[in-house]
């Protein structure tokens, strides 16, 4: 796991980087590149920077495949804050990427349980995902798999908490009983099986579960902790966020002193 503490707009850039390299070189293993998008307002910055890439550096995402990590189960599929319609309007409408190769759960299907199955096989299909974008919740969990959930666990039905829907209630005109009380998230073993896991996190609110992710013990009480079991997971953090990390001064020298060669 490495750790970069720099400012927010420098980490855009540098997730816009990962993404980049895998666009430009096709995949890492499959035939095509496959990118895992996350919602929520911390990815933002990073859609922001690949659509003015796309726009001022030719950057393509023709033949990209993408895999979204969550969905809200019952918003009208027109809602503003579907997901499917927030990356359409944040990303995809921005690029050439082609909606058809974005994919998400499907929070309207009248069989959620096949409807998550049918993802976990798509995903499958697709040989998996390259570079999996994440942010995470001041609770620590990452897509929707809330405090609690199987380190094991694959898509499926999950009911978001009391602190999620208050934090989420701001995408809903501060309205807490618009906040949808299930979604639809791929599992933190789905997660996992990404091959470069890129996460980001700004703001003193997420210096608590960027502390447990990064140093505290492994545990489905802070379900991103889950992440110190895999090989390849670059953490992208804010001075704020990062504010309670014991080691910061280690991650910054180790970062200071990486060759350039090598990438995160
Ligand atoms: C959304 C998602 C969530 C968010 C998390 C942080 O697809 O997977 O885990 O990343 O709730 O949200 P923000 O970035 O809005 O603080």
């Amino acid at each position: 796991m490495e750790v970069v503490i720099a400012p927010a707009d420098r980490l855009a850039r540098l997730a816009a980087d990962v993404v980049e390299r895998l666009v430009r070189a096709g995949a890492t293993e499959g035939g095509h590149a496959v990118l895992g998008l996350a919602t929520g307002s911390t990815p933002l910055a990073v859609y922001d920077e690949l659509a003015r890439r796309h726009v001022e550096d030719g950057l393509s995402f023709a033949g990209v495949e993408a895999f979204m990590l969550d969905e809200y189960v019952g918003l009208a599929a027109d809602h503003p804050e579907r997901y499917r319609n927030v990356i359409e309007r944040e990303l995809v409408a921005r690029v050439d990427l082609d909606p058809a190769d974005v994919h998400g759960p499907d929070g309207l299907a009248p069989d959620l349980p096949a409807a998550c199955a049918a993802y976990e096989a798509a995903i499958l299909e697709a040989g998996g995902v390259d570079v999996q974008i994440l942010g995470i919740g001041t609770d620590g969990h990452v897509a929707f798999n809330e405090p609690g959930s199987s380190l094991a666990s694959r898509t499926r039905l999950k009911t978001l908490t009391h602190g999620t829907r208050v934090d989420n209630a701001r995408f809903f005109g501060g309205d807490l009983d618009a906040v949808p009380l299930h979604c639809l998230t791929q599992g933190l073993a789905t997660i996992m099986q990404a091959r470069h896991l890129v996460l980001l996190a700004t703001g003193r609110g997420k210096a608590e579960a960027v502390h447990q992710l990064v140093e505290g013990p492994v545990s489905a009480l802070w379900p991103a902790t889950v992440l110190q079991l895999h090989p390849h997971v670059s953490v992208l953090v804010d001075d704020d966020a990062a504010c309670r990390l014991q080691l910061a001064g280690f991650y910054r020298e180790a970062y200071a002193a990486k060759p350039t060669w090598q990438g995160l």
